[in-house]
């Protein structure tokens, strides 16, 4: 029987042995150890630690990211691009490495929510948190992947799950390739193409906040960086950050 470290190896393949792995039962975030241990010269990249909980999970927009034992992943990977980077391209090859993940070990499609949302039968499924570390970047994945028997403590009600047989540590070693395979190649146009093809908002209506104020707008396309491509009553604008909504219909649309 293959051991939780030789799952992990045996999906991420033999292109990536420099990759020190960390398993750990319990943590507060496994973005937070890797940053302090970036800083404390503990961890170099290229490193992935994986946490079978989190007691202080983080999400974007300083929310918290509900990380309890036995129904999700939570992984982080410190890496040190070799090409010039931004955090939004960055966060939109992690949403690409997931995706393929997913598709190549259960045939299910995700949907990717821009920026770092990813969406299956209408419901968030996993969330993405990259952090500058200096010249290296952590990036923090949480996928669900089972229904906690109580359901979800989301407020906004939108949490989901795979909710399919799936080992977690072989799921892991899988998006970790994806996204070391990726970052070797940053700038080629089919990590573009396989986040446009997976991002049902383009040519959407959508709703954004502007200086506190709702504004409406079509959505055009994403550019380079990860920068949503909009047009609105004041003419063409890209969004670098913060969040667009499809109106109370909402994710239905994001199946
Ligand atoms: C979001 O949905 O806003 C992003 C959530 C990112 C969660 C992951 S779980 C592993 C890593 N450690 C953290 O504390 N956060 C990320």
């Amino acid at each position: 029987m293959q051991s939780d470290r030789q799952k992990v190896l045996a999906a991420l393949g033999p292109s990536h042995a420099d990759l020190s792995l960390h398993l750990l039962h319990e943590t507060d975030s496994t973005n937070l150890r890797l940053k302090e241990g970036c800083r404390a010269g503990i961890y170099t990249a290229p490193c992935l630690m994986i946490a079978e909980s989190q007691t202080s999970g983080r999400g974007r927009l300083g929310r918290a990211f509900i990380s309890p034992s036995g129904t999700g992943l939570y992984m982080s990977l410190l890496c040190r691009p070799e090409t010039p980077w931004s955090p939004g391209k960055i966060t939109l090859l992690a949403a690409v490495a997931v995706c393929l993940a997913i598709e190549e070990m259960t045939g299910l499609r995700p949907k990717i929510k821009w920026v770092n949302d990813l969406f299956l039968r209408g419901r968030k499924i996993c969330g993405i948190l990259a952090e500058g570390a200096g010249e290296q970047v952590i990036v923090g994945i949480g996928v669900n992947l089972k229904t906690p028997p109580g359901g979800f403590p989301d407020t906004a009600g939108i949490a989901g799950a795979l909710d399919v047989p799936l080992d977690r540590l072989s799921l892991a070693g899988a998006i970790a390739r994806h996204f070391l395979d990726g970052l070797r190649q940053l700038h080629h146009p089919d990590i573009l193409r396989l986040y446009r093809a997976r991002m049902p908002l383009i040519g959407r209506e959508i709703t954004f906040l502007e200086k506190g104020q709702q504004k409406n707008a079509r959505v055009t396309g994403v550019d380079e960086d990860g920068g949503l491509m909009i047009v609105t009553d004041e003419g063409p604008q890209v969004l670098r950050s913060g969040e667009v909504s499809l109106g109370s219909a909402s994710f239905s649309g994001l199946e």
